[in-house]
């Protein structure tokens, strides 16, 4: 397997991933805008992870000057639970360092609680926030 940033040419195999695994991404979320928006904008932080040609993974990550953030940390189901994801975010945390990051911050939402156990293997802390946000697009 390597881990490499990912190029338009990955995007129906990127697309097809995320649909997969996130089925019930509202339309804002559509997995062809992600990975569109996401290629215009700090392409190098999407990455793929690829076994025998196959996009089998993937993580998109951004930084802001002041905080890092994951999302979109995924791999097909066949491939879960052999280090693929835990591969991918060592891979952007090390992107997000050498940009100058020193915190990353990742959101899980409520109905999908059972990924916190993959986040705490790295590290990862619960903090007592509330996430607020606005579309205005
Ligand atoms: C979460 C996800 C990305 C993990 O990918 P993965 O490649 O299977 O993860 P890894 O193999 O690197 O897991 C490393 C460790 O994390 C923990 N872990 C992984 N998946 C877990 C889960 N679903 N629940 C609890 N702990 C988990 C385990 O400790 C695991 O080590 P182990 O296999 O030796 O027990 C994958 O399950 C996935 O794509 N889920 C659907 C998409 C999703 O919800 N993404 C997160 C959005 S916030």
């Amino acid at each position: 397997m390597i881990i490499r940033p990912a190029t338009g040419a990955d995007r129906s195999s990127v697309v097809a991933l995320w649909e997969t695994v996130f089925p019930d991404d509202p339309p804002h979320n559509a997995p062809s805008k992600v990975f569109d928006a996401k290629l215009a904008v700090q392409d190098d932080l999407l990455l793929v992870a690829v076994d025998e040609n196959a996009v089998i993974g993937t993580t998109m990550a951004g930084y802001d000057g002041f905080r890092g953030w994951l999302n979109r940390v995924a791999v097909l189901p066949q491939h879960q639970r052999r280090g693929v994801a835990t591969a991918l975010v060592h891979h952007a945390m090390r992107q997000l360092r050498t940009a100058g990051c020193t915190k990353v911050n990742i959101q899980i939402r409520s109905t999908n609680a059972e990924v916190r156990g993959f986040y705490e293997s790295l590290g990862f802390d619960v903090e007592e926030r509330l996430s607020m946000a606005r579309h205005i697009g």
